[in-house]
């Protein structure tokens, strides 16, 4: 192994489960799987990839926990609310465990919030408040600018103002979720409340306006994802699986928006989460599709991100997964300098499945570095509802016509 970056390939603890290494797959969602939304052959193997190339810990992309979306035009998302859903994510699990990788499962109950998209423009959103999605151009993200039905469309529809009693049922449906995401061989859960999305809404005070329970205060405004949060913590005591299971909150690092969330107000949300019992945080970035460019940075935002990582290794005791730090001297530099920082890659793991195993050979040269151009993982494809693929690697998306990425019977012990 390099010595230069051996930080990043020392193991670390979160909560209970060992991870390997200090390099994560994120969420990204809508990969490759079946129309109907299960984890198929070509979705586990897409995952399986990235696990032998060394990645030692992946975060599956959003996935619902109610028939709450179902109704959606453009919903693609993975569902985890059946007992029939158990049996295509063990094999996943199974799969990940077998090439020596953790996995857990973000839960989205209510989606995309105000930021769903109806490309047909009749579909309204549903979300904490009723205010329309105002994108601003000057934060388009690299190419999306070439989408002309997103260009069209830059101030969303009204959102209907989802019902208290519904925001319950929502919550209480995180209960269920984490028991099967337990049955299914996962290993932890994390609640989405980031950039935007559903939960966000809530927690955002430009984008909440409620009076009710779950709108005005900090408390109000933290109790959908907290309550969901002690949904999950019920079903893993109940499930006696406290010393194998964690949960974690995935929110922004910063709005960076005048009346939305700093990093000071992240660090206090946080704080309350795990109070309640959460292990983990992961940090993404912005106010969501208004400000895209945060959520998918460019290179030159990258000391920004050097100073995220700084900042909230020193605020939390618990590991935190900071994002987009693609390249491997940087991300070096954060392993050495912010002990409990875990590398999260999103865009990257795309572009190169070994990413992990060429840098700890000490090959950064080699990894096949992320365009940061949204076109084959985003624009054609995540906002049509096509299958990704990569502008910069041809596999991607076909990972399951490649045998090495099946796991063989005797390696599906779990050690
Ligand atoms: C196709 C695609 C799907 C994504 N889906 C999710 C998701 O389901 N949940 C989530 O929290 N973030 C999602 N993201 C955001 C990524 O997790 C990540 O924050 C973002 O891509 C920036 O990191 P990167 O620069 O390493 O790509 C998605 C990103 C992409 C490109």
């Amino acid at each position: 192994m390099s010595v230069k970056y051996e930080k990043l390939f020392e193991p670390i603890k979160i909560g209970p489960v060992e991870i390997p290494n200090r390099v994560a797959v994120l969420p990204i969602r809508g990969v490759v799987h079946s129309p109907n939304a299960f984890a198929d052959v070509d979705y586990i193997s897409f995952f399986t990839r990235r696990t032998r190339g060394g990645f030692g810990l992946i975060v599956l992309e959003g996935t619902s926990t109610s028939t709450f979306e179902d109704h959606y035009t453009m919903n693609m998302s993975l569902r985890l609310y059946e007992p029939s859903h158990v049996a295509p994510f063990k094999k996943l699990t199974d799969a990940v465990h077998a090439f020596g990788g953790r996995i857990f499962v973000q839960l989205t109950a209510g989606g995309f919030g105000r930021q769903y998209f109806d490309p047909n423009g009749i579909e309204p959103p549903v979300a904490a408040s009723p205010i329309p999605l105002d994108i601003d151009p000057a934060y388009i993200a690299t190419n999306l600018d070439k989408n002309p039905r997103l260009m069209g469309r830059l101030k969303g529809l009204v959102p209907v103002e989802i019902k208290q009693s519904l925001i319950w049922e929502l919550i209480e449906s995180h209960y269920n979720s984490t028991i099967l995401a337990i049955m299914a061989g996962f290993d932890g859960v994390e609640m989405h409340a980031a950039h935007g999305y559903f939960g966000a809404n809530f927690l955002s005070p430009n984008q909440n306006t409620r009076t009710d329970e779950f709108g005005g205060s900090f408390e109000n405004r933290t109790r959908y994802t907290r309550e969901s949060v002690k949904m999950a913590m019920k079903a893993i005591k109940e499930m006696h699986a406290e010393d194998r299971f964690v949960v974690g909150v995935r929110t922004s690092a910063d709005e960076h928006t005048p009346g939305g969330l700093t990093k000071e107000d992240i660090v206090k949300i946080h704080e309350m989460f795990i109070k309640e019992g959460c292990s983990y945080v992961n940090l993404s970035d912005g106010p969501g599709f208004e400000k895209w460019k945060y959520l998918f940075p460019s290179e030159d935002m990258m000391p920004m991100r050097m100073e995220q990582a700084k900042y909230f290794n020193e605020h939390f005791d618990v590991p935190v997964l900071i994002s987009s730090i693609h390249n491997p001297d940087l991300a070096a530099e954060v392993a050495d300098t912010c002990d409990h920082v875990i590398v999260a890659l999103g865009r990257q793991a795309y572009a190169d499945p070994d990413w992990p195993k060429k840098v700890k050979e000490g090959r950064p040269k080699d990894v096949v570095r992320c365009r940061r151009c949204n076109l084959d993982c985003y624009m054609y494809s995540r906002m049509v509802n096509a299958p990704e693929r990569c502008a910069v690697n041809p596999e991607c998306g076909f990972e399951g016509y490649d045998p090495a990425n099946w796991p063989v019977s005797g390696q599906l012990v779990r050690k």
